[in-house]
């Protein structure tokens, strides 16, 4: 199986017009683009061998909900992937697992592919508390999704430890490596495990090389085209083992 890029633009670029000139210089296979919301369509007309995704969805379908944006919006914007439960909205927008667990299932249902993001904070990992912490979110944000949905759905989750986002310090290899067999474990055998934390064209390789790890989750770096171009063709040189 191939592995898969995801670029998380954030609340990145500023304009259209710089959104669909870093859409159209990035558009390689194997990679997931996801702007924000109000570019969605409009760098989805720039992509040809890149797919779409999103940054978050609403657990509702459609009514009273000031702000948000649903599942079908999303289909009907062309959107595949959504990336759910990031850490900078568990911590800036106070987002629970109890709020994650149905963001999965409505993105399960409405045939959405999910990318759901565990990681512990940089105080749980010096406590050694990481691997109860992701154990712990990984059951809870999976709670309402039955077995064989996943099975059919092939789930995503990304592995973002919080001190590592943003910082310049990515995760050890090594320890990533273990956490993706901890949480294959709990998520199930078929579950495809990215890594996500100041990946760049430098480091990429350190993860994408093993055999485990499924691919990458990208913020800072997607911004870049030629940077992101760059990780994407070091993962075209590995494929994910399969289980
Ligand atoms: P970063 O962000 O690559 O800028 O560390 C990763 C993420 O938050 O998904």
């Amino acid at each position: 199986m191939p592995k898969l890029i995801v670029a998380n633009w954030k609340m990145n670029p500023g304009s259209l017009k710089e959104a669909k000139k870093l859409a159209k210089e990035s558009d390689v296979g194997g990679l997931v683009v996801c702007p924000p919301f109000p570019f969605l369509e409009e760098v989805g007309g720039e992509l040809k061998k890149a797919e779409l995704g999103a940054q978050d969805l609403f657990w509702e379908e459609k009514g009273a909900y000031t702000g948000e944006v649903s599942a079908l919006q999303l289909k009907d914007a062309g959107v595949k992937y959504v990336i759910i439960g990031h850490s900078e909205r568990r911590q800036n927008l106070g987002e629970t697992d109890e709020m994650i667990a149905k963001k999965m299932e409505m993105a399960v249902a409405t045939g959405l592919r999910p990318i759901l993001c565990v990681g512990e904070t940089k105080n749980e990992h010096a406590a050694g508390k990481a691997n109860a912490v992701v154990i712990q979110q990984l059951k809870k944000d999976l709670s309402l999704i039955r077995n064989w949905q996943l099975e059919i759905r092939n789930l995503i989750v990304a592995y973002e430890p919080i001190w590592a986002i943003g910082t310049g310090t990515p995760d050890d290899p090594g320890n990533t490596v273990k956490m993706v067999e901890l949480i294959r474990e709990i998520a199930g055998p078929e579950t495809q495990v990215l890594y996500g934390g100041s990946v760049t064209a430098a480091n990429a390789e350190n993860f994408l090389k093993h055999k485990e790890i499924a691919g990458a989750l990208v913020g800072g770096a997607s911004l870049k085209s030629e940077e992101i171009k760059k990780i994407v063709k070091i993962a075209n040189r590995y494929r994910l083992l399969e289980k």
